[in-house]
């Protein structure tokens, strides 16, 4: 038995790829185009180890997604290649479309195919699971109940109006076709491997660099924060038991604001590495408000527990502690991943010099 995963050298794939081979050990195919988030040294620990496979490629290449699965007839594919960033979102869209889109429209289409081709036992086995984000559900007023799986959905970012399309695209292709999907939608994931362009590894990258500490608008806007070990154990679970055709989401039952989020974080620094210039959160520095800001993200995460028996391990305390210690020993991660491409998105979104 072996599973398909696509952008497993992203933050949570490659988090999922280590996660999956240390729980549950099935090989794993690991497709990816490694694009500036795709970052191999994530699965140095699996340097030569039989049960990952590597192949750099991109999923809306159809050619290459059959043959992966015909060559290696996975019992499941687990599709988390996106592009992730809503601020790249909104000064480029054409690369969410493309991958987010057309990207899961392809991979639909080959699954099909060979799902169609399959003898009954196995064709009953069969799973595409598709990992989405709670964007797709739009913003809550401050006092709304969290998102459910019924809320509506209202994307108001290029990123969230792709990852809706292609949720629409997994339910239709169930109803149309009895293609034996789930799909998951999770809250901001956090942790190792987390690319420094996303709130908590570049608020934890800038401090350790002396660098000004850029909150959005007024940093009251709410988060759910998962996690990201969190979210590979309830993958695994829907995954091992979700119902067919459902979605369910995935959250860590923590909602802060942006500016709490920083705090802690800074405090967290003071603590473990402090600055003889004085607290970190001297840093903090306010800019312009992202363009159509969601004011506020929130997951009621009952389904999967009742259903699935999924809680989190982790508290925020927990899981930001081990996120900072993890940052704090990894300054070559830090420092690979910085690489040119980096410089030239931090200089186009914040105005620095490249
Ligand atoms: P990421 O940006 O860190 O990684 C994405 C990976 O996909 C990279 O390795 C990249 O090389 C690969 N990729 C991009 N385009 C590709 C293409 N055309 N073909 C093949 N590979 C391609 O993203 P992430 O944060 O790990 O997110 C993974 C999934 O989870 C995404 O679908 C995202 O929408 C979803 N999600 C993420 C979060 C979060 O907080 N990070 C929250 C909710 C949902
Ligand atoms: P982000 O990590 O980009 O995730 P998302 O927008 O998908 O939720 O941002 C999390 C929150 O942090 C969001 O409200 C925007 C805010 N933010 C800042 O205030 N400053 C920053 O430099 C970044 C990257 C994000």
């Amino acid at each position: 038995m072996t599973i398909l995963v696509t952008g497993g050298a992203g933050f949570i794939g490659s988090n999922f790829v280590l996660d999956w081979l240390a729980h549950v050990g099935e090989p794993v195919v690991n497709l990816d185009a490694l694009t500036y988030a795709g970052n191999l040294q994530n699965l140095a620990s699996l340097e030569g180890n039989a049960r990952h496979v590597f192949v750099q490629g991109d999923i809306c290449d159809r050619p290459l997604v059959d043959r992966l699965l015909e060559e290696h007839q996975p019992r499941a594919l687990l599709h988390f290649a996106a592009e992730s960033h809503v601020d790249r979102s909104i000064l480029g869209p054409a690369a969410f479309m493309r991958t987010n889109v057309e990207g899961t429209f392809t991979l639909l289409e080959a699954a099909r195919a060979h799902w169609g081709r399959l003898p009954a036992a196995e064709k009953a086995g069969f799973r595409f699971h598709h990992v989405s984000t709670d964007e797709v559900y739009g913003s809550l007023a401050p006092d709304a109940p969290a998102f459910t799986e019924d809320h509506p959905y209202e994307p108001n970012s290029p990123y969230s109006a792709s990852k809706a399309a292609s949720d629409h695209m997994v339910r239709a292709w169930f109803h149309t076709y009895g293609m034996p999907v789930v799909t998951t939608n999770c809250s901001n994931n956090y942790g190792p491997y987390h690319f420094p362009e996303k709130l908590i590894p570049l608020m934890i990258v800038n401090a350790l660099a002396g660098k000004p500490l850029p909150i959005y608008g007024d940093g009251q806007n709410v988060r759910d924060w998962l996690y990201v070990r969190d979210h590979c154990s309830a993958i695994r679970a829907v995954l091992e038991g979700g119902r067919l055709g459902e979605t369910y989401n995935i959250g860590g039952w923590n909602e802060k604001t942006n500016l709490e989020i920083v705090h802690t974080i800074c405090g967290l620094l003071d603590e473990l590495k402090p600055d003889p210039a004085g607290p970190y959160s001297r840093l903090i520095t306010y800019v312009k408000d992202r363009p159509g800001h969601d004011r506020r993200y929130a997951i009621d995460a009952r389904k999967i527990e009742r259903e699935l028996g999924w809680r989190p391990a982790e508290t925020f305390d927990t899981g930001i502690r081990k996120t900072v210690q993890w940052y704090l020993a990894n300054g070559d991660w830090v420092a690979n991943v910085q690489s040119g491409a980096y410089r030239d998105w931090v200089s186009a979104q914040y105005g620095e010099p490249a």
